[in-house]
């Protein structure tokens, strides 16, 4: 038997760091959680997307007594991009996150699995990898492409 070895790369970096386009959009997605409606986890999430043509649309978490029925920020924000703008290719998606107490992660905060199953079809969609913007005040992360948070996914090709 065979050992197979996945190796995944991200990048990491210091908000200060970070150029203009990419600080604009981890901006967007900072504010975006000052809009969360997070009574019962008291964890405020915020996502901003960026468009082909610069337009950014933010989303935050938005829950429900029926613990289920409430949505992340990042599905918000993309579903939002999705059904608004459905001909523009998304190219980036960051997220920020604040805890009870109201102060930022200081590790970034990162995607849950069903988010990344949405982000993988939203980059298949736009044909070309997403970059994902990952805030924490310690770093933010930069990832190029669903791929490395989401290793052996299940598309509809597998359908094919
Ligand atoms: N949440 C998000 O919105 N995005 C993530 O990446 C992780 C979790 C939300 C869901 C729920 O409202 C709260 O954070 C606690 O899980």
């Amino acid at each position: 038997m065979k050992e197979l070895n996945l190796q995944i790369t991200m990048k990491a970096c210091a908000y200060a760091e970070l150029d203009d386009t990419d600080r604009a959009l981890v901006d967007a997605a900072r504010q975006a959680t000052h809009r969360s409606y997070s009574p019962y986890s008291h964890f405020s999430v915020g996502a901003a997307v960026r468009l082909a043509d610069g337009t950014i649309v933010t989303g935050s978490n938005q829950e429900n007594a029926a613990y289920p029925s409430g949505l992340c920020a990042e599905r918000t924000a993309l579903f939002y991009a999705g059904s608004r703008y459905p001909g523009q290719a998304v190219e980036a998606l960051a997220i920020a996150a604040r805890d009870g107490q109201g102060l930022y992660t200081d590790e970034p905060v990162t995607p849950c699995g069903a988010c990344r199953q949405v982000m993988l079809e939203t980059e298949m969609r736009a044909g070309r990898p997403l970059r994902v913007l990952l805030y924490g005040t310690r770093r933010t992360c930069i990832i190029e492409g669903v791929e490395t948070l989401l290793p052996l996914a299940f598309g509809a090709e597998a359908m094919e």
